[in-house]
């Protein structure tokens, strides 16, 4: 997609951003114009991807140009918190643009499936979305400013897969709070809409062997897995005012896979 600078005002926090689709998501937006906070449970991750943007901080928190990079671990409520008000010190104003791209996966099948694995998939992925959604949210109410809230789901959060109990009803989840969120947030300004990505090339699915890889791949109408800046197109255009007025839909970039 052609560069635009739809974002010149825009602050962005990223969650997950210290890799893949979030590290892709983070250069779309600044490439927009937009200031952004990125933030990874890898902090040093994170400090790469700000490095990639073109501005540096050497510390955690402390913009040399003019992003900045955050460690959080955001499935830990104090954590999150944190993260928003060092954000908003760091940068004098909440985050108008949040994406929730923070995801992990520890497939098992259903019959052999661990709590441990189950409670940790549903804390980052849900519970961790739905702890930034809610302090990005409480952030933007209180200094009435308007917002674009981004949850990265999963085409798998619509229609479960084998070995993926926990993380399909972790995006499904999302799903559903987005939506949710998007009925109580309208009447602030602040729109919430979902991604769900198909497969996309990423160190996510690197862990997939082969065989499986060829096997999603002949299904997919498009024919290939996409890349990460295929989401980050579609993250930048609900980011900006070119999507003013949707709210609470969840967009499929999948390559037509499960149609
Ligand atoms: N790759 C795909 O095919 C695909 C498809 C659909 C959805 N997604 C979703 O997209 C998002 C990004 O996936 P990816 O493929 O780029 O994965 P990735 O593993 O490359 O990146 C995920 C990032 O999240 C960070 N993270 C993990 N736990 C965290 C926590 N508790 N707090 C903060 N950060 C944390 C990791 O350190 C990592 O940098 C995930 O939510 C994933 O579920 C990916």
């Amino acid at each position: 997609m052609a560069s635009q600078l739809r974002l010149r005002s825009a602050l962005a926090l990223v969650t997950g951003a210290g890799s893949g689709i979030g590290r892709a998501i983070s250069m779309r937006l600044a490439k927009e114009g937009a200031v952004v906070a990125a933030c990874d449970l890898d902090g040093a991750a994170a400090q790469n991807t700000v490095q990639l943007l073109g501005g540096s901080g050497s510390e955690a928190g402390a913009p040399r140009g003019k992003h900045a990079a955050f460690q959080a671990d955001v499935s830990q409520a104090p954590a999150a918190r944190r993260l928003l008000d060092q954000v908003q010190a760091c940068f004098s104003r909440p985050p108008s643009v949040v994406v929730s791209c923070a995801g992990i996966t520890r497939d098992k099948f259903l019959l052999h499936m661990s709590e441990e694995d189950w409670d940790r998939v549903i804390a980052v992925n849900l519970k961790g979305t739905f702890l930034v959604t809610q302090a990005a949210a409480q952030a933007l109410v209180s200094s009435g400013s308007r917002g674009s809230i981004i949850n990265i789901s999963s085409i798998i959060g619509k229609v479960g897969n084998i070995g993926q109990a926990n993380y399909a009803s972790s995006k499904a989840g999302v799903i559903g709070l987005t939506q949710t969120a998007a009925r109580e947030l309208g009447r602030h300004g602040i729109r919430c809409n979902s991604v769900l990505p198909g497969f996309i090339t990423t160190p996510m699915t690197q862990k997939m062997p082969e065989k499986v890889k060829d096997k999603v791949t002949a299904m997919i109408p498009l024919g290939h897995l996409g890349d990460p800046e295929d989401v980050a197109d579609v993250v930048a255009f609900l980011a900006s005012e070119d999507s003013g007025y949707i709210t609470g839909a969840s967009v499929e970039v999948s390559g037509g896979l499960f149609l």
